[in-house]
């Protein structure tokens, strides 16, 4: 046998140590595993020593007891940090416990993304999502691959390339059931492999629906084509004209004069239309800022119904006020309700006929809370009526419910589009009462101002 000398021993022991290190970290970081060790084996071996003197055993087998334990702990740390390499000292709590917290957090940061975001492990299988997710694809499921939920081939194929070759791939998903959406799916590889724990999330999946978008660019689309449609029409009418005025009847007194009312008439539709336009922006635009004044709509009813006395006039209509008899405070914009109130009973003359009775009523009205009163200002007329197909529609821009009979008179299918704004701006409702040959009812509601408590 091949005696140890100093230096042979010690080398000997080197090695020894680091093969014990290397077992005991698994893969890496052997000395802080060694060094949370000898404090989690101190407090064991105390507790053998106290057993040992309390049972009676014998010295040996106390020894064979401990070295027993401290063997079975190594083996089952071992085998953690080779699952979870990277641990930490005090490997049996704190590294459990930081991996847990970990864990947790980019759990929370999925959650607390302000779009449906899913996590995939390295198979596509689905780690966690967050709510968004189950909104837009309720059959998501954990543990599940994202490709048995959503069976888009675009989708899967980007998953596949992200997953194989890392990098970010957006696709597009055209969904038709339950309703036509379109969504962007982008999906993002998280880092090479080498760097990940097993159960680390591999791919990152965000959805971001693009039906709303989509439906606004519509509305836009639509509005500026109504816009030109409608500016177009009485600038082909006047176009028409002054041809015929350098043509045919350039030496025609008579048919000048004609055709110059017309196209004063023509022009002031123009006009009229551009100012609504105008209108129904600013309204638009000042949508967000809440009213601060303070305004009666007893005083806004006397105020319209002396304003428009000449058209009533004109038109062989009637007009009656019923106000309160205290005051009809509201918090709002006076020349907004004046705005209001002066459309309503425009269409309740225009649209009501020869002869149209007209009236406007201030009353209180009964509201779901009852703390809160509420103030309704309503115009009814004794005309015509509106077909109930078109009652959900009128306050749509450049709506009407008779295309011709609207335009003869004058108007550009805007006026209920501003109400409707300004009754938005002021919290307030906005509801159309109307049957064929019966008349219509137009009413807006606020919330009445509230007296000050003394
Ligand atoms: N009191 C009413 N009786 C019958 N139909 C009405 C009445 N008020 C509105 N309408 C219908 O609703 C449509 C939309 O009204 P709105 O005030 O928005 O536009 P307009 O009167 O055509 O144009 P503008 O008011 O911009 O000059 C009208 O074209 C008309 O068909
Ligand atoms: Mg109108």
């Amino acid at each position: 046998m091949r005696r140890l000398d100093g230096k042979s021993f010690s080398e000997w022991r080197a090695r020894l140590s680091a093969k014990v290190r290397t077992f005991l970290a698994g893969r890496d970081g052997g000395s802080s595993v060694v060094a949370g060790y000898a404090l989690a084996l101190a407090p064991l071996v105390l507790a053998l020593l106290a057993t040992w003197r309390l049972a009676g055993l014998s010295g040996w087998a106390a020894a064979a007891l401990a070295v027993a334990g401290g063997l079975g702990l190594a083996i089952a740390r071992r085998r953690q940090l080779a699952e979870h390499p990277g641990g930490s000292l005090r490997p049996e709590r704190g590294g459990r416990l930081a991996r847990a917290a970990e864990f947790k957090v980019w759990h929370r940061l999925l959650d607390a993304m302000p779009e449906a975001a899913v996590a995939l492990d390295g198979d596509g299988r689905v780690l966690h999502h967050n709510a968004f997710v189950t909104e837009l694809f309720p059959g998501v499921s954990l543990a599940n691959p994202l490709s048995r939920s959503i069976r888009n081939p675009d989708l899967i194929a980007a998953i596949d390339q992200a997953i194989g070759s890392g990098g970010t791939v957006v696709v597009q998903l055209n969904e038709r059931v339950p309703v036509e959406r379109r969504i962007s799916a982008t999906v993002k590889s998280i880092g090479p492999q080498s760097e990940r724990r097993p159960a680390d999330p591999a791919i990152l999946v965000t959805f971001r629906d693009l039906s709303e978008q989509d439906k606004l660019a519509q509305m836009r689309e639509d509005f500026v084509a109504n816009a030109s449609h409608e500016l177009r029409t009485p600038l082909a009418a006047v176009k028409g004209f002054v041809e015929t005025l350098q043509g045919p009847a350039r030496d025609d007194p008579a048919a000048r004069d004609r055709f110059l009312g017309m196209m004063a008439t023509q022009a002031e539709r123009m006009n009229r239309l551009i100012d609504d336009l105008l209108s129904l922006s600013r309204v638009e635009m000042r949508a967000h800022l809440q009213p601060r004044g303070i305004v009666d709509l007893n005083e806004v009813a006397a105020y319209v119904s002396q304003s428009l006395e000449p058209v009533i006039a004109g038109a062989d209509a009637k007009l009656r006020v019923a106000a309160l008899d205290t005051p009809a405070r509201i918090r709002g914009d006076r020349d907004q309700m004046v705005q209001v109130l002066i459309n309503l009973v425009q269409n309740a003359i225009v649209y009501g006929g020869k002869g149209v009775e007209i009236d406007v009523r201030i009353s209180r009205v009964a509201s779901a809370d009852r703390r809160i009163e509420r103030l309704s200002m309503a115009v009814t007329d004794n005309g015509p009526g509106i077909a109930q197909q078109h009652l959900p529609r009128l306050t749509e821009r450049f709506y009407r419910a008779n295309v011709a009979s609207s335009r003869s008179k004058g108007g550009t299918g805007l006026g209920l589009a501003i109400v409707k704004h300004i009754v938005a701006r002021h919290r307030g409702e906005l509801t159309i009462a109307s049957e064929v040959g019966k008349g219509s009812t137009f009413a807006v509601t606020f919330d009445a101002l509230q007296p000050r408590p003394d």
